[in-house]
């Protein structure tokens, strides 16, 4: 049986938790239930309990109110209850979220059993908010609600209509059965789909490091962090995942294989030996366009340069384009390589018309634009993008999608990957058949 957390938190909407419990249990959930003190006052432990069938968790500490019963700090297991309990969590749910509660909880707070949790979980996170109108339109809020969706939470909405201070606006807690649905949906999302079962997926990450001399390089800002996304998500969803990384200082996720590479040239050798058994290729890595036209043998001395206006170049030739050249390979025999190609476009302006522009030029099936620059994207967790896509004989399809993390736009990436490859066997098998086929000796 699933279980879903529910954070119960200090405001009027309190008083439907426990109808919401009840109806999360007649969905055959188990509910464990988490309360604020302030939520304590408009809603009581005892029916929560009983409702839930669970004590409900209340203290971070033993005994951290006198005279009440017991706090939870210490697992009647022997561990820290905030902390085992993340283990068995298969949705967060925080119904009602007042604004202290999600301002908390954007600001990364953790002064109570509920914000340590917070941050402990890695279940999918739903937020429920409910409050007065312009406490809920008021920048702060809209802002912490924002850093919250970006972080990959899910947002249900609160209803329009009478609020508890008499006021008429948005405010009100959403319906319980919409809550219920937001709660199944995330369920669904996370029951681990096998979509990508017997394929093969190979990504490239990170940037590239083009030597100057034994001690300097040119790269870039990349971190690597998107294409290890893409990586854990195909890998989740069954696919065998080769890793191509540049340099970066972030470890790549375990579970998949990782070629390590350094230059432009290497990461191209090492895409084009692993493409013909890829299903899909993804090169989410930042390839250095130039590297220098001579590498030098021995560390470049400073001397010459430090004369009184003294300039100096560096003579720059062009890197091979990976992509590109995966892409008109593709084309040049049809039918080889791999089923999907995707790229990414890393732009300082609008993303869409050099997404279309790189989609046309390099051949493949796919393009996820990002603006850049500006503390956007490099880094970060969370992005905005938009993704274009070719269809045959047709205009590309161009998909905005909103604000979310690199784990979100890694599942959209995957989900196109999963549909261009329906209907068609994995790489491998292909492979094998055609060398039947074209094999003599074969009966
Ligand atoms: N790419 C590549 N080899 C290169 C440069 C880029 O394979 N030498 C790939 C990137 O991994 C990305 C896509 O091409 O998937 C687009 O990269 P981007 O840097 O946005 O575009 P460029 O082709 O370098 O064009 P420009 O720098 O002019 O924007």
């Amino acid at each position: 049986m699933k279980k879903v957390v529910l954070g119960v938190t200090g405001c009027i909407g309190a008083y439907k938790a426990p109808d919401l419990v009840r109806a999360l249990r007649k969905r055959d959930l188990r509910v464990q239930v988490i309360l604020t003190r302030a939520a304590r006052e408009f809603v009581s432990p005892l029916s929560l309990a009983t409702v839930s069938g669970e004590p409900v968790l209340e203290h971070l500490f033993p005994d951290a109110e006198p005279g009440e019963t017991a706090g939870e700090g210490p697992d009647p297991t022997g561990g820290v209850r905030h902390i085992s309990l993340t283990e068995e969590t298969d949705v967060f749910l925080v119904a009602p979220a007042t604004a202290h509660v999600i301002a908390r909880m954007a600001l990364g707070l953790a002064d109570d059993f509920l914000t340590t949790f917070h941050l402990a979980v890695r279940a999918p996170i739903l937020v429920a908010p409910a409050m007065n109108t312009n406490m809920l339109t008021h920048e702060a809020t809209r802002g912490h609600l924002r850093t919250l969706r970006e972080r990959g939470a899910a947002i249900i909405e609160p209803g329009e209509g009478e609020l508890a201070c008499g006021w008429l606006g948005p405010g009100r807690l959403a319906e319980i059965p919409e809550i219920v649905e937001a709660v199944e949906h995330a369920l669904e999302e996370t029951a681990t789909r096998q979509d990508l079962a017997g394929r093969k997926v190979v990504v490239a990450a990170g940037p590239t490091r083009e030597p100057i001399d034994p001690v300097r390089y040119l790269t870039n800002r990349s971190s690597g962090r998107m294409g290890f996304e893409l990586g854990e998500v195909a890998a989740a969803r069954g696919a065998d995942v080769t890793l191509v990384l540049g340099p970066t200082d972030l470890e790549p996720p375990a579970g998949q294989e990782v070629v390590r590479v350094e230059t432009a040239r290497e990461m191209r050798d090492q895409m084009f030996a692993a493409a013909p058994e890829a299903d899909a290729v993804i090169m989410a890595a930042a390839v250095a366009d130039f590297r220098p036209a001579h590498n030098s043998g021995f560390k470049l001395k400073s001397t010459g340069f430090r004369r009184e206006n003294a300039t100096s170049s560096l003579a720059l030739v062009a890197n091979p384009d990976i992509l590109g050249e995966l892409g008109a390979a593709r084309a040049a025999d049809s039918g080889s390589g791999p089923a999907v190609l995707v790229g990414f476009a890393a732009e300082t302006g609008e993303p869409e018309g050099e997404s279309i522009r790189k989609l046309r030029e390099k051949r493949c099936d796919l393009i996820v634009g990002n603006q850049v620059g500006q503390g956007r994207v490099f880094g970060l967790d969370s992005t905005q993008a938009v993704l274009v896509e070719s269809h045959d004989g047709q205009a590309p399809s161009v998909s905005r999608r909103e604000p979310e993390s690199k784990r979100a736009l890694a599942d959209a990436v995957c989900d196109v990957i999963v549909r261009r490859l329906e209907r068609r066997p994995p790489a491998g098998i292909a492979e094998r058949s055609e060398a039947k086929r074209s094999s003599p000796s074969q009966p």
